[in-house]
């Protein structure tokens, strides 16, 4: 397990980073950060307004480009992946595409792995392949095979990590050692892991991803994505924003702003619980496979241990049934927003078919939402 550097605990981070930044007058010494429903905001002398556009003055101007309720949860989740800035946007998939669109040039070249959320691979496959972009897919542990398929042209490393479906935990460390040195812009989907089970910014990843929706949010009521890192990093990804639109509503954002409180004591209950779960569906004689990197079977269990610090909630089986006894069960009727403990096996989905993106057997079952 790796070690924590001492500084403000995870919990005492979720509950007042953002917020204190924003204890000004205009905020009616609200203790709460207030939802700015609101989608311009008013100058009140033309001074002001030439000093925000001559970038003396540091405020809101219209809601495409930025709100104090954003503004608040995009520095809690800074503060809790330990980064120096965040940015926020409207679900998980927002923040990917526009980070792609933002980083990627025409006719250029990416690397990411086969276990990976099926709408992301989508977007490579049909939309970047639009602008002439190439993407190699590699088994998520073969660092040997992303040296290879490094090109020239190759600017960007995408995975998730742990990654859906089958919680592929990637060694960011090696994986950033490889990129770097061929000058390749590493970014890790930490959706599955949350700051508090895995900082890949620490392990020296360049932008970090969320899918806000599942545990940063944590109560199945909000869509929301975030992209974390340096100010630098950021910045070609902020411009995006501006010009592409895929901006959060202030009241989703206070959501996740509230959610993110939770977010060290949900994760602690998740990885216990998830551990548990997992241990049981091994030990259950119609159950033919589990992936979770808790356990010792899991083909990432030794990174996951030197890298985590939990292993969270979600816990990918396969049920040693034909899909009409899978239907019958239980785990069909749970929906797939149903993220806090177990999953229903992928194969069970009616219309799941074999990816060209597979690697292994394993792999070719398509993954949940
Ligand atoms: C790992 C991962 N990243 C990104 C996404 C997309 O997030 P969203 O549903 O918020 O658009 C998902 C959705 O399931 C996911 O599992």
């Amino acid at each position: 397990m790796s070690k924590r550097p001492p500084e403000a605990g995870n919990s005492t981070r979720a509950v007042h980073a953002g917020e204190r930044e924003r204890r000004e007058r205009d905020l009616l010494d609200a203790l709460t950060t207030p939802i700015f429903q609101t989608a311009t905001f008013r100058f009140s002398s033309g001074a002001d307004v030439r000093a925000y556009q001559e970038g003396r003055l540091s405020r809101e101007e219209y809601g495409r480009y930025g709100n104090p309720t954003w503004r608040a949860t995009e520095q809690k989740l800074a503060a809790l992946e330990g980064a120096e800035a965040a940015a926020l946007f409207a679900s998980g998939m927002a923040a990917a595409t526009t980070t792609f669109l933002a980083l990627l040039p025409a006719g250029g070249h990416m690397v990411t792995t086969n276990d990976c959320y099926r709408r992301t691979r989508q977007f490579c496959d049909e939309y970047l392949a639009k602008l002439g972009v190439e993407t190699t897919v590699i088994e998520p542990s073969d660092t040997k095979k992303l040296a290879d398929a490094l090109r020239d042209d190759t600017t960007l490393f995408f995975t998730e990590s742990p990654a859906n479906p089958y919680l592929r935990v990637i060694d960011v460390p090696e994986v950033v050692r490889v990129c770097r040195a061929r000058g390749v812009t590493v970014i890790i989907d930490s959706t599955f892991a949350t700051p508090v089970n895995h900082r890949a910014l620490g392990d020296g990843a360049d932008l970090v991803i969320h899918s806000a929706t599942k545990y940063l949010g944590g109560h199945n009521d909000l869509l929301a994505g975030a992209v974390v890192g340096s100010e630098e990093a950021l910045g070609p990804v902020r411009k995006a924003v501006g010009v592409l639109g895929p901006v959060i509503d202030p009241h989703a954002a206070y959501l996740l702003l509230r959610g993110m409180k939770t977010l060290d004591v949900r994760m602690e209950r998740h990885n216990e619980n998830g551990q548990k779960v997992a241990e049981f569906l091994e030990a259950h004689p119609r159950v033919r496979r589990v992936w979770y990197p808790g356990l010792a079977s899991h083909p990432d269990h030794d990174v996951a241990r030197r890298l985590m610090s939990g292993f969270g909630g979600v816990v990918t089986f396969e049920l040693d049934a034909d899909f009409e006894t899978t239907e019958r069960s239980r785990w069909s009727r749970c929906p797939s927003a149903c993220r806090s403990g177990t999953r229903p096996p992928s194969s069970a989905r009616p219309g799941a078919s074999p990816t060209p993106w597979s690697a292994s057997p394993a792999a070719s079952k398509t993954p949940m939402t």
